[in-house]
């Protein structure tokens, strides 16, 4: 049987895990996601979102386990798109009396994506329904990270759901943030942040705000993907507050691929002088990693130098479709290099930077490139360009 999980008295986890998810529209989810689902028992009875269509049967049995669907008056809509509508038009069968709740935005997308006539009921900021002995509160969160997009907070039991807001592509036996590993946890949720959230930075810290000012006291923060935080919320909120405002660690981040290893042995001789001068750096190549897992490691660093042979004029093909994913993703207060290896043209450099420049990234240095292989006077400028990124921090 599937057992749900109670989060507070009145308040269980009805979701689904999905341990072999791996790939999350172009995102690496090596370890897995959940879609979490909550029963929230007053007098009435109300479900917050619900998950994929293919995971229906196994929330389902979990509801059924705790009370008879068909009983359930409300369907809280947090967010539509179908990692957690999905299940929608089939729990509408089995739950008949509930009305949908979604902001005007949800109501407009559930039209579009379902095509059916659906009982929805539009709710604002500060709008409340009330359970009996609980109530619920919802907050408009548009574009975080959708136009529908909204928070519900339960008000007697201090829980904040706020749908995809501080959750992580994790997939574990674990329900809470006090019964798994913190690291695992805070490295799956930078991940999600770095690659789902981080367009949308400038927004994070005025809702944070707003939420403060609302005056609602947190205790359980419970997101619609991975583990739910029990014991540390403030982490995840200061977490969040950092990563929407630019802070990072002092540290540098070579970025790089290679035709010949000649930009391969210009990253290692810079990262040599990176780190002469006590400074921490990683080397990364570009395809040897995905892209989302190199955006987490961006998210978290200073300086990029990102390296890349010259090829048919232009810049090295993987390196080139890093440089458009990080754009669409708005980094924050970077600083950046280009360095490069080529054969006759060198036009990698310029395009690099320009590409930079672009996205609001601070060129601190022209660039550095080498005709075919490095010799010991190339080698010697890698390794004083290494120098130059370190004092720059
Ligand atoms: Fe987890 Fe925006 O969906």
């Amino acid at each position: 049987m599937e057992k749900p999980v109670q989060l507070k008295d009145g308040v269980y986890w009805v979701g689904a895990i999905d341990w072999n998810v791996r790939e999350f529209h172009g995102y690496t989810t090596s370890r897995g996601s959940t879609y979490n689902a909550y029963l929230v028992k007053g007098e009435k009875t109300a479900l917050v979102d619900t998950v994929k269509a293919e995971f229906f049967p196994e929330m389902l049995a979990r509801i059924k386990s705790i009370m008879d669907p068909a009983e359930i008056d409300y369907l809280i809509v947090n967010h539509v798109e179908m990692d957690h509508s999905g299940a929608i038009p089939m729990f509408v069968e089995q739950a008949p009396n509930a009305q949908l709740i979604a902001t005007d935005n949800g109501i407009k997308a559930l039209e579009r994506h379902y095509r059916q006539e659906l009982p929805i009921r539009k709710v604002r900021t500060g709008d409340e329904i009330a359970l009996g002995a609980k109530t619920l509160q919802f907050l408009e969160t548009y574009m975080l990270h959708w136009p529908d997009s909204m928070f519900t907070y339960l008000k007697e039991d201090c829980i904040l759901m706020p749908n995809d807001g501080f959750g992580q592509h994790y997939a574990s036996y674990h329900r809470f943030d006090d019964e798994d590993s913190l690291e695992t946890i805070m490295d799956e949720a930078a991940k999600y942040f770095g690659n789902i959230l981080m367009p949308l930075a400038p927004l994070i810290p005025p809702l944070l705000k707003k939420v403060k000012n609302m005056g609602i006291p947190i205790e359980m923060i419970a997101p619609s993907h991975g583990i739910i935080w029990r014991s540390h919320p403030d982490k995840i909120i200061q977490a969040y507050f950092d990563w929407s405002t630019g802070v990072a660690e002092e540290h540098v981040l070579i970025i790089y691929d290679t035709m010949w290893q000649s930009t391969e042995t210009m990253a290692k001789v810079i990262s040599q002088g990176i780190s002469q001068a006590g400074v921490e750096n990683k080397l990364i190549h570009v395809r040897k990693n995905h892209r989302s897992d190199i955006m987490k490691e961006i998210l978290s660093a200073k300086i990029l130098a990102i390296g890349s042979p010259t090829i048919n004029e232009g810049i090295f093909p993987t390196v080139a479709e890093l440089l458009i994913y990080l754009k669409g993703l708005r980094p924050l207060k970077k600083k950046g290099v280009a360095f490069g290896s080529y054969g006759w043209g060198g036009e990698a450099i310029p395009a690099i930077n320009d590409a930079m420049k672009g996205m609001g990234i601070e060129v601190i240095d022209p660039g550095l490139s080498v005709m075919y292989v490095p010799g010991d006077e190339d080698l010697q400028n890698c390794f004083q360009m290494g120098e130059k990124i370190a004092a720059s921090l």
